[in-house]
């Protein structure tokens, strides 16, 4: 029956929040805490305690969460930890929490699922024991957060020993660990994957094709990892997919997909690296979209008239291309003509960028003027002359931002 239930609960309890809830039906009943694991987090107290280092500048959101904890108090009701029903810790979120080391004593809490050591600021390096024993004694884990922890010392074996030691795996969130590359071959066993975040490590690595054959993926966050070679198309294609991070890895060439109809993507964030080619007409299928940074990269043509069916899309941001010819969707600065096109129509744009490209084009202003919601504009330097505006009827009740750098402008704007 217990057992019954702690299925239940796991099968439930996708986000620790959920597991918070599921695993406290009666949350006044006194001591659930299991006397083993409440030993075990009073050693990690005392450890930490003891090593604190006043002189180390931890982030300004950082609380010592361990000293917070009341001791006469049901351990499973301690801040960042959760416990299932039989009172084993299950849970154990220690983010920001001025962490320098000495953690060992959690190795004793097996029943953990969720483990967070995230933002301890580089204070916290885990060399001993090494982290194929550190994984192994905690093999319940489900989701694992250590950003900003330093795992240096296991060079690229990290993801090795992350494969072998926790096959079930949904959540691995290692940013800025200062990990290295390439990912090993066996991390194709992670399939359970849902969430990966690896930004800022220094993978200087190819992207691994079989990412995408991980069906669950939601989010592939690899900002910053010196990535080089071509990016799988085939993972545009996941159809969980909804945010999908590969910005400043300079190095890393690949095109954008033809998109399915079925597809999640609300974010997709490219800028900053040789993403080359002509956007793809069918980018009008990502009707989830709502950012869209191609900043920085190396598109060239310009087929967006499919732009307008973007209709959640709050930040679009193309500068800094080889785009060219006139301002699409705009073939000519004609009005009549927009509003027949209904171009933008349903946008609920905040922000657009088209710096920097070579619309060589003259227009005027006015065919923005059905994006009433946007804060910011920039046109400058495009080889585009932006023509003075008869039509005196409209405004940006909402721009904060506007630049028109280098843009041929005559008179000042009448809008303004
Ligand atoms: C602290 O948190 C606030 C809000 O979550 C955030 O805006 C701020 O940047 C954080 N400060 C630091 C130093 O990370
Ligand atoms: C720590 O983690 C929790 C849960 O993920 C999160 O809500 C919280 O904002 C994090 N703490 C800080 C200071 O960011
Ligand atoms: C990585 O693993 C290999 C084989 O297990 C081992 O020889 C090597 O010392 C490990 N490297 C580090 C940095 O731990
Ligand atoms: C669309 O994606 C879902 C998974 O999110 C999948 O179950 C379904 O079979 C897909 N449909 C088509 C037509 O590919
Ligand atoms: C997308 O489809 C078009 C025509 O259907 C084809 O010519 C083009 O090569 C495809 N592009 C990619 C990147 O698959
Ligand atoms: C864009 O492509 C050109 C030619 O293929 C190349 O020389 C240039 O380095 C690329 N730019 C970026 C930012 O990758
Ligand atoms: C926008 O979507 C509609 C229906 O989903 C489709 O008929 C239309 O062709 C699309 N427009 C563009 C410009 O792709
Ligand atoms: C502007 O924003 C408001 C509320 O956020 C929304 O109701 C309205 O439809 C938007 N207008 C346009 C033209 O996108
Ligand atoms: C701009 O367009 C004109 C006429 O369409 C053309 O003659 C000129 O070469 C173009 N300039 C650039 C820099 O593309
Ligand atoms: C901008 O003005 C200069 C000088 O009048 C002219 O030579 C140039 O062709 C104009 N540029 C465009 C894009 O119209």
């Amino acid at each position: 029956m217990w057992y019954l239930l702690f299925l239940v609960i796991v099968i439930l309890s996708a986000s620790q929040e959920s597991l918070v809830l599921s695993s406290s039906p009666t949350p006044k009943s006194p001591h659930r805490c299991l006397s083993h694991q409440r030993s075990a987090l009073v050693q990690l107290r005392q450890d930490v305690l003891k090593h604190y280092d006043p002189s180390v500048r931890f982030d300004d959101n950082s609380s010592m969460k361990v000293q917070q904890w009341k001791l006469e108090r049901d351990c499973c009701s301690w801040e960042g930890v959760t416990c299932d029903v039989a009172g084993y810790v299950t849970g154990l979120n220690l983010n920001y929490s001025m962490i320098s080391g000495h953690i060992s004593a959690i190795f004793d809490l097996h029943h953990l699922q969720y483990l967070s050591l995230a933002s301890n600021n580089f204070r916290l390096r885990l060399e001993e024991p090494n982290l194929q024993t550190f994984f192994q004694s905690l093999n319940a884990l489900r989701e694992l957060k250590l950003d900003y922890v330093d795992l240096s010392a296991q060079g690229s074996n990290w993801s090795d020993a992350l494969a072998h030691a926790l096959p079930n795996l949904q959540v691995l969130s290692l940013s800025f660990c200062r990990l290295s590359g390439p990912i090993h071959p066996s991390f194709s066993q992670l399939k359970s994957l849902s969430h990966i975040g690896l930004d800022g490590n220094h993978l200087s690595s190819e992207v691994p094709h079989f990412w995408a054959d991980f069906s669950n993926l939601v989010t592939l966050s690899l900002r910053s990892c010196g990535l080089h070679g071509s990016f799988p198309e085939k993972l545009f294609t996941l159809p969980k997919l909804q945010t999908i991070d590969l910005s400043d890895n300079s190095l890393l060439t690949g095109q954008l997909p033809n998109y399915s109809l079925n597809n999640s993507f609300q974010q997709m964030i490219l800028y900053k690296t040789n993403f080359h080619g002509k956007l793809p007409d069918s980018i009008g299928n990502l009707k989830f979209l709502t950012t869209l940074l191609l900043y920085n990269c190396n598109f060239t043509g310009w087929s967006p008239s499919s732009l307008a069916n973007l209709t959640q899309v709050l930040e679009l941001d193309l500068s800094y291309n080889r785009f060219s010819g006139p301002i699409p969707p705009f073939p000519s600065s004609t009005v009549p003509k927009l509003v027949d096109l209904g171009l933008f129509y349903n946008l609920l744009l905040l922000f657009l960028s088209l710096a920097a490209n070579n619309f060589n084009v003259s227009m005027k202003l006015d065919i923005f003027q059905s994006l009433q919601n946007l804060t910011s504009l920039d046109l400058s330097d495009n080889n585009l002359a932006i023509e003075s505006d008869d039509n005196e009827g409209f405004t940006f009740p909402s721009l904060e931002e506007l630049r028109l750098s280098s843009c041929n402008l005559t008179e000042i704007p009448k809008f303004l």
